[in-house]
C-alpha cells in the first residue's frame, strides 16, 4: 500500500507525518514525546515526514536530525524555504525566491539535517517581485549538485505551476487541502493533474478542527496560532461546529472518528493525493493512520464534500492571505 509521489521514484504509505506542531504553533510540545512519535511513526510504515525551515525557526529541522540521523534511508523527508524569518523578530515574515537565498537557505537545511540531500524540496511561498523561473532554476541547480533530488511548490497558482514546470519538472505541490478547505480543486488541482504532478495535502485535519476536539476559542493556548485564524473567532467558529455536526454523524454512522473519515475522503479523492496529518502523539498518528482501511462510494465522497464546502471565514489573517499565489 504505497502512493507514488509524482513522476519520481519516491514511494510513501499514503499517510506522511507533519512535524511543524512539534516545534511551533500549536501550543507547546514535548520533545521527548515528539520523537516517540516520530520513530513509531517509521516502525508503523509512515515513511514520508513533513517540515521546513520555518518551523521553530531551525528547531524542527534540528529535531529531525535528533529523531533520524541513524535512519535516513528509511524515509523520504520533504523540507521547504522561502519563508523568511528570523529569531531577533519571530513574527515578522518575508518571501524570498531570489537565487542566491534558494542556494543559502538549503545549505542551512542540510546542516541543520547532518544530511548531504533533500529528498523533496519545495518552495513554501511564491515570492511575487522574483520570477518562477529563476526560483526553479535555482532549485534545479540544487538537483544538478545533488544537493535536492526532487522539487516541490506550495500554495501555487496553476499558471505559475505551469511556468516552473517547463524550467524543471515539478514533483509535487503542497497546498492546504481537506473538508474544510477545498478551494485547490478549483485552482490548481486540474494543473496539477494535467502535468502528473501529486497533491500533499497539508492541514487535511483542518489544524484539528475536524477532530471535533476544539470547541471554543479558549481551548487554545495563548500563544496558539489558531487564535489569529479567522476561521476559529466569533461566529465563524460557532457557525464551523454546526457544519462539523453534519460530518460526526455521518462519521458515527461509519463506526470512525470525524478525523479519520476526513483523512479517508481525502484519500478517496485519487492516488494523487498524499495527506499528510500533523500530530506529536503516537496515539494519534495510529488513530490517523486506520483511515486507510476506511472505503467510502463516490457517491459518500460527493456527499460528505458537499457539507463543508461553504465554510466560514478564511484560512489564514489577512497578511497570511497575500502570500497565497492566486
Ligand atoms: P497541520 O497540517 O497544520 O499540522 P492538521 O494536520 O490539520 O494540521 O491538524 C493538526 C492538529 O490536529 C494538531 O493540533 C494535532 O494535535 P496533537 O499534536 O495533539 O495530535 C491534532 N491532531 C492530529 N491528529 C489527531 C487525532 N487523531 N485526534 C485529535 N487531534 C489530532
Amino acid at each position: 500500500m504505497r502512493r507514488k509521489i509524482g513522476k519520481s521514484d519516491l514511494e510513501v504509505f499514503p499517510i506522511g507525518l507533519g512535524a511543524m506542531g512539534m516545534s511551533e504553533f500549536y501550543g507547546k510540545a514535548d520533545e521527548k514525546e515528539s520523537i516517540h512519535t516520530l520513530h513509531s511513526a517509521l516502525e508503523l510504515g509512515v515513511n514520508f515526514i513533513d517540515t521546513a525551515d520555518i518551523y521553530g525557526i531551525g528547531d524542527n529541522e534540528e529535531l529531525l536530525q535528533k529523531a533520524f540521523h541513524d535512519r535516513w534511508d528509511k524515509l523520504v523527508l520533504a523540507t521547504k524555504f522561502g519563508i523568511v524569518r528570523d529569531k531577533q523578530n519571530p513574527t515578522a515574515r518575508s518571501i524570498s525566491g531570489k537565487p542566491g537565498y534558494v542556494k543559502q537557505a538549503c545549505e542551512a537545511s542540510l546542516k541543520r539535517l547532518g544530511r548531504e540531500t533533500i529528498d523533496l524540496y519545495y518552495l513554501h511561498r511564491v515570492d511575487q517581485s522574483t520570477p518562477i523561473e529563476e526560483t526553479v532554476g535555482a532549485m534545479a541547480e540544487l538537483v544538478a549538485e545533488g544537493k535536492v533530488q526532487y522539487i516541490g511548490l506550495s500554495e501555487v497558482s496553476g499558471e505559475t505551476l505551469r511556468r516552473a514546470n517547463a524550467v524543471h519538472p515539478i514533483t509535487a505541490v503542497q497546498s492546504e487541502y481537506s473538508l474544510w478547505s477545498q478551494d485547490v480543486e478549483e485552482t490548481t488541482l486540474p494543473t496539477i493533474r494535467e502535468l502528473g504532478i501529486s497533491l500533499v495535502a497539508y492541514s487535511p485535519l483542518g489544524r484539528g478542527f475536524l477532530t471535533g476536539r476544539f470547541q471554543r476559542f479558549e481551548d487554545f493556548a495563548e500563544d496558539d496560532y489558531r487564535r489569529f485564524s479567522p476561521r476559529f473567532q466569533g461566529e465563524n467558529f460557532n457557525k464551523n461546529l454546526e457544519l462539523l455536526r453534519l460530518v460526526e454523524d455521518i462519521a458515527k454512522d461509519k463506526g470512525c472518528k470525524p478525523s479519520q473519515l476526513a483523512l479517508a475522503w481525502l484519500l478517496s479523492q485519487g492516488e494523487d493525493i498524499i495527506p499528510i496529518p500533523g500530530t506529536t502523539k503516537v496515539t494519534n498518528l495510529m488513530e490517523n493512520i486506520e483511515a486507510v482501511n476506511i472505503s467510502l462510494t463516490s457517491i459518500e465522497v460527493c456527499q460528505i464534500g458537499a457539507l463543508m464546502r461553504n465554510i466560514h471565514g478564511d484560512r489564514y489573517d489577512q497578511s497570511g492571505m497575500t502570500f497565497i499565489n492566486k
